[in-house]
């Protein structure tokens, strides 16, 4: 897996200001999307084009095009969600699935309570939005999902990440031959005993979303 830490000063100012306990819902939303926006110019460098010609007021231009199929962005159920406006500002023609994901408290495994995916994801390059990147099961286990539907090129995209959760991607997904990419916007410092990300910016559902 391929790891990319979006180096860029609008992105650490924003993520500055999520991190704040002060900051409201309101404001936490809207600079999650805006966020997000930066880090999706970053995470669609590959995304699928071919060439076409347009004709300018002047004369003849080769350019580029977005290719079909579409990109599928995934936000994972319930925190994804904060993160789509920002993906699709920037990939409108993109399709969105959704995919909830819940851990089983006995075997510590992830497993899919919801999903609205295509069937067949042959030939497609997926977009999966998670904001925390903690333990790393729960992506881990979206990913794998994606793939076993036959997607081919997968992106992950989350604000915060843990060593841990990072590690565990890797060990997880060893032995995935397709490309896989993280963009994230820090990588913080360890996971605490409660399974938040330090510092992080606490939960980022419950911030998203105003639940205190
Ligand atoms: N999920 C969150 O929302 N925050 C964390 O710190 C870890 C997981």
């Amino acid at each position: 897996m391929q790891i990319l830490v979006v180096d860029h000063p609008l992105v650490a100012h924003k993520l500055t200001t999520l991190r704040d306990e002060r900051t409201d819902s309101p404001t936490f939303r809207r600079l999650t999307e805006e966020l997000v926006t930066l880090l999706a110019y970053e995470a669609t460098r590959d995304v699928r084009t071919g060439p076409i010609s347009v004709t300018t007021p002047v004369a003849e231009a080769e350019g580029i095009k977005l290719t079909s199929p579409k990109p599928l962005v995934v936000p994972i159920l319930r925190a994804g969600l904060g993160m789509l406006e920002g993906m699709t500002r920037l990939l409108p023609t993109a399709e969105v699935g959704f995919l909830g994901m819940i851990r089983n408290e006995e075997t510590l495994n992830a497993s899919t309570y919801a999903e609205r995916l295509p069937e067949d994801l042959h030939g497609r390059q997926c977009y999966v939005l998670d904001p925390m990147l903690a333990t790393g099961g729960t992506l881990a286990a979206a990913i794998q999902f994606l793939v076993d539907r036959g997607a081919d090129h997968i992106t992950a995209i989350c604000i915060l990440a843990a060593p841990e959760g990072v590690e565990r991607i890797e060990r997880e997904l060893a032995d995935l031959d397709i490309p896989c990419t993280l963009v994230i916007a820090g990588m913080d410092s360890h996971l605490n005993d409660k399974g938040y990300i330090v510092p992080g910016l606490g939960d980022a559902g419950d911030r998203l979303y105003g639940v205190a």
